[in-house]
């Protein structure tokens, strides 16, 4: 085997010392955030699902969904939902849903041990509140809920999914994520819950930043305090807050808050 590097239309690839092999794994599941998604059903009450085929092209989030499921359905639908993040320290309610489903009867192909389950907010030992503008609720406990409508649910190519489009019409955020006196989530805050090979993670430390950030580490903390209500932020934030994910401090109703950030037009493309 060559150990030469080699240029490929000008990018230059290292040698590895180990070399790779080939593998079949059953699952490609290679480390995406997990959300929990809030829908409608067909009696008006809330279904809950955690999903972790979830990313964000600009305002809208992109969801693969099962199609047996009762949140595809739902969205089919009623296509109003919310997005709802869990924090790092939220992965056994998440994990409480997963054997779980909304549709009743337990639809062919969801795996063995899947029960119907009407309650899965009782079931998770979470909480619902009303959103301001779609009919689901959100949870409480989730640090960062993202209220939106699905504009597009349609089959993917294999036929087992269905593939949404949910633009986002409102952002709910624990003001110890927020950047005091601005609408940026501070990155230094927030770790979303990350699904990894079917294991759970939070993030590790900070790397670096892009060249786009509007929040460069050191200038997070400090950004608007000119403001009463950001000092106090500030002030909380140092006396119990967190670097890296939230305590057992975001199990507090009280501190969900709605911020409303809107996400300027910069933030908008990676
Ligand atoms: C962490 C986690 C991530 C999941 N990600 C997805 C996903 O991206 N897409 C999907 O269809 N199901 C996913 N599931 C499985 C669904 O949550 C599960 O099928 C559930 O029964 C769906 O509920 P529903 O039938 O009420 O919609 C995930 C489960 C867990 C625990």
């Amino acid at each position: 085997m060559s150990i030469h590097p080699v240029t490929v239309q000008h990018v230059t690839v290292q040698p590895v010392t180990v070399p790779h092999v080939s593998i079949e794994p059953s699952i490609l599941y290679f480390g995406t955030p997990v959300v929990l998604l809030s829908t409608e059903n067909p009696d008006g009450s809330a279904n809950l699902a955690p999903m972790s085929s979830a990313w964000a092209l600009g305002r809208t989030i992109v969801l693969g969904i099962g199609r047996a499921g009762q949140t595809a359905r739902n969205l089919a639908e009623r296509p109003e939902l919310v997005i709802n993040l869990p924090a790092p320290h939220q992965w056994e309610a998440v994990e409480s849903l997963a054997p779980l489903t909304g549709r009743d009867p337990v639809p062919a192909g969801k795996p063995d041990g899947c029960r119907f389950e009407p309650d899965k907010f009782g079931a998770a030992g979470l909480h619902a509140v009303p959103s301001d503008g779609v009919r689901p609720p959100r949870v409480a406990e989730c640090p960062l809920q993202f209220e939106a409508t699905a504009v597009s649910v349609r089959a993917d190519a294999s036929g087992s999914f269905v593939i949404a489009e949910a633009v986002v019409s409102k952002v709910h955020a624990d003001p110890r994520l927020v950047v005091p006196g601005t609408n940026h989530v501070d990155p230094g805050a927030w770790s979303p819950l990350i699904y990894n090979f079917r294991h759970y993670f939070g993030l590790g430390p900070e790397l670096g930043h892009s060249y786009r950030s509007q929040t460069p580490p050191g200038s997070v903390v400090g950004v608007g305090q000119e403001t009463p209500e950001a000092a106090l932020v500030v002030e909380e934030r140092a006396a119990g807050a967190v670097h890296g994910g939230l305590g057992d401090q975001a199990d507090d109703e009280d501190v969900v808050a709605d911020r409303d950030p809107v996400v300027g037009q910069a933030d908008q493309v990676r």
